[in-house]
């Protein structure tokens, strides 16, 4: 087996804005998962029934089912709903912040209940709200508490976008296969694919100990 490098050079344009369109997904499936996450997170823990238990149906529902059938619910089911074609990027979107929600409110909920009981009781004492309460004592505390959780969620995330590429849309995985139905240079390309993949995560884990270093020099203060 020869190893063309010929073939990489010529095709890592075509990987690389991939691989830009998967951190655009990611980024986006992160950021509204995060909001997501942080009301069905609090909406889990809040002594209201009906918003307690439809969170944890939510979560429930999308952890217990696969990401790639999810994908197939939206893009090819949830149009024969709406009578609408869905263009892949809407439905990877979709699919991606749904799930990714779902992940994230378990990460808020454990952040939020590892935080002293007696936080909250403080703050009512000194007259704030509940929601006060959560909002200016408890989340600033959490957010702290769940840095390290959310890199491996946002990391997990970068790597299961590659499941919309059955939906043919073009993110890094799927710049792959195309490339490799005309080359057939398999062997060079799954490996270049693997290491963009690779640089991408591990920029991130050195953006999440950024962070958590900037965080623990903050509380010493
Ligand atoms: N691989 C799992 C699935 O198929 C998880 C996918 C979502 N991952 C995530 N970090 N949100 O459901």
């Amino acid at each position: 087996m020869s190893f063309n490098l010929q073939l990489i050079w010529d095709s890592l344009p075509l990987l690389l804005a991939g691989a830009l369109v998967t951190i655009e997904i990611t980024a986006l499936a992160v950021g509204i998962g995060f909001f997501i996450g942080l009301c069905v997170g609090i909406a889990r823990l809040s002594n209201i029934k009906p918003l307690k238990y439809l969170a944890i149906i939510y979560a429930d529902t999308i952890r217990g089912t696969p990401l790639l059938v999810q994908i197939f619910l939206i893009y090819f089911a949830l149009p024969l709903l709406i009578h609408q074609q869905i263009n892949p990027f809407t439905a990877a979107v979709i699919a991606c912040s749904i799930n990714s929600g779902a992940y994230v409110s378990e990460i808020f909920r454990a952040g939020i209940q590892g935080i002293d009981a007696g936080q909250m009781e403080a703050a009512r004492s000194l007259g704030l709200t509940w929601w006060q309460g959560m909002r200016l004592i408890i989340l600033p505390q959490a957010f702290g508490k769940i840095l390290p959780p959310l890199g491996n969620e946002f990391i997990a995330m970068l790597k299961d976008t590659s499941l919309v590429s059955v939906i043919g849309f073009e993110e890094l995985t799927r710049r792959g296969q195309l490339i490799i139905a005309k080359t057939y240079g398999s062997f060079e390309i799954w490996t270049t694919v693997a290491i963009i993949y690779l640089i991408m995560t591990v920029s991130i884990t050195q953006l999440v100990a950024f962070l958590e270093r900037r965080n623990t020099i903050h509380d010493k203060r």
